[in-house]
C-alpha cells in the first residue's frame, strides 16, 4: 500500500517533470552515514539526486530565513520535536499532503503536517545494575528523593533533548510541579550537567554516579561501537522505563518538513514518503538504533530485548507551548551551576 503510493507520487514527477534535473536539497543536523545509504538507495530508485547541508538547527533555520524565496532547501530534517516546533514558529515550513503521513501515529506528526516524524527514540533511566536494585527506580518523579542524593547526570539543561522532557513534564503535571521536581533532580546530581548523552552512561560506568538520564539509540551505538571501551559500558549497564504505571515515559522524534519556498515540492514530498514505506524504516532502526514511527516496522533485536513500554500520551507538537517556559526556568534554577 505505501509502496504503491510511493510510485504513484514518482510517476507524478516523472509525468509532470517538476523535477528539472535540480537536485533535491535536505539541510539536517543529523550526521548518520546510514542516512547517506538511504538517500543514494533513493536516488537509485527514482533518479532524484539528494544534496545534503549539514549544519546545527539554529544554522540552517537562520540559513533558510536568510536566503528567503531564494533558498535552495527543499527539506528541513531535525533531531528533536523542539527544534521542528521552533522551525513551524519561524514559519519557514509548508504543510504536507497528509494523505504520505496516514501510516505515521498521529502524536508523532504535526496536527497540520508541517512535520512528520521519521524516528522515534525513548529518554530513558540508565543504571548500573550492581549499585541500582530494580526496586529503587520507579519515575523521573522519583529521582528527587533523597535516597537519590548525589547518584543522577544528565547532559546540560540548555541541550534540546532535556528541554524536551522538561516541556513534556510541564505538559502533564503543571508548571508548579515541576518547579519543585527541577530543584529536587538538582539537588540528587553527582555532577555538573555537562557532556553528551555517552558521557553520562560513562560516568555511570566509572562509579562517578549510578543513574544516567539518556536517549536510548546511544545505547546501541555503544554496544555496537568500535570502541571496545564504549561496548565495555553499554555491556555493563541497563536500560530502564520510567513512569510505566503513571504517564509513560518521554519519548521525542526526528523528523522532517518541506521547506515554505522549495523549488522541489513534489520531489521532497516523494522522499517524506520514501523514508515512511517500511523497508525504510526498518534501515533506520537496524542501522541507528532507532525507533521506526510506522508500527509495522522491525525493531533492532538489541533495543526490541528491552521490551515494549508505555509512552507519554502526548501529541509531542504541544511541548511547543513550554520550551520558553523551560528556557526561563531552568536558568533561574541555574540547573547546570
Ligand atoms: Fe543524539
Amino acid at each position: 500500500m505505501k509502496i504503491a503510493l510511493f510510485s504513484l507520487l514518482v510517476m507524478s514527477i516523472f509525468l509532470t517533470g517538476c523535477d528539472d534535473q535540480e537536485a533535491l536539497v535536505i539541510y539536517t543536523d543529523r550526521h548518520y552515514e546510514t542516512d547517506d545509504a538511504i538517500y543514494d538507495a533513493f536516488t537509485l530508485e527514482t533518479g532524484i539526486e539528494v544534496e545534503i547541508l549539514s549544519a546545527s538547527a539554529d544554522e540552517l533555520i537562520q540559513r533558510i530565513q536568510s536566503e528567503g524565496v531564494n533558498t535552495p532547501a527543499d527539506l528541513l530534517f531535525l533531531t528533536d520535536v523542539g527544534r521542528l516546533e521552533r522551525a513551524v514558529d519561524e514559519n519557514i515550513l509548508a504543510p504536507v499532503d497528509a494523505s504520505i503521513l496516514s501510516a505515521v501515529p498521529e502524536r508523532y506528526r504535526h496536527p497540520d503536517h508541517f512535520y512528520t516524524g521519521v524516528t522515534k527514540r525513548a529518554r530513558v533511566l540508565v543504571y548500573h545494575p550492581d549499585r541500582v536494585a530494580l526496586s529503587d527506580l520507579s519515575t523521573y518523579e522519583a529521582l528527587t528523593d533523597p535516597s537519590m542524593q548525589g547518584r543522577i547526570v544528565l547532559r546540560s539543561s540548555q541541550n534540546v533533548y532535556n528541554q524536551s522532557l522538561f516541556a513534556s513534564f510541564i505538559e502533564l503535571n503543571g508548571e508548579e510541579a515541576f518547579d519543585s521536581w527541577l530543584l529536587g533532580l538538582k539537588d540528587n546530581l553527582a555532577r555538573r550537567p555537562s557532556g553528551n548523552d555517552r558521557d553520562q552512561a560513562k560516568a555511570v560506568f566509572s562509579g562517578e554516579a549510578d543513574i544516567a538520564i539518556m536517549n536510548t539509540y546511544y545505547m546501541g551505538k555503544m554496544a555496537f561501537s568500535d570502541d571496545p571501551f564504549e561496548r565495555e559500558v553499554a555491556a555493563a549497564l541497563e536500560v530502564f522505563f520510567p513512569n510505566q504505571d503513571t504517564t509513560g515515559t518521554h519519548v521525542n522524534i526526528t523528523g522532517l518538513g518541506v521547506v515554505k519556498n522549495a523549488d522541489n515540492k513534489a520531489a521532497a514530498e516523494a522522499l517524506i514518503a520514501y523514508l515512511l514505506s517500511e523497508n525504510v524504516q526498518n534501515v533506520f532502526a537496524s542501522t541507528n538504533y532507532e525507533y521506526p514511527v510506522i508500527e509495522t516496522a522491525t525493531v533492532h533485536p538489541y533495543i526490541d530485548a528491552w521490551g515494549t513500554f508505555n509512552e507519554q500520551p502526548i501529541n509531542l507538537s504541544t511541548l511547543g507551548d513550554w520550551y520558553q517556559t523551560v528556557s526561563i526556568k531552568v536558568d533561574e534554577s541555574r540547573f547546570d551551576q
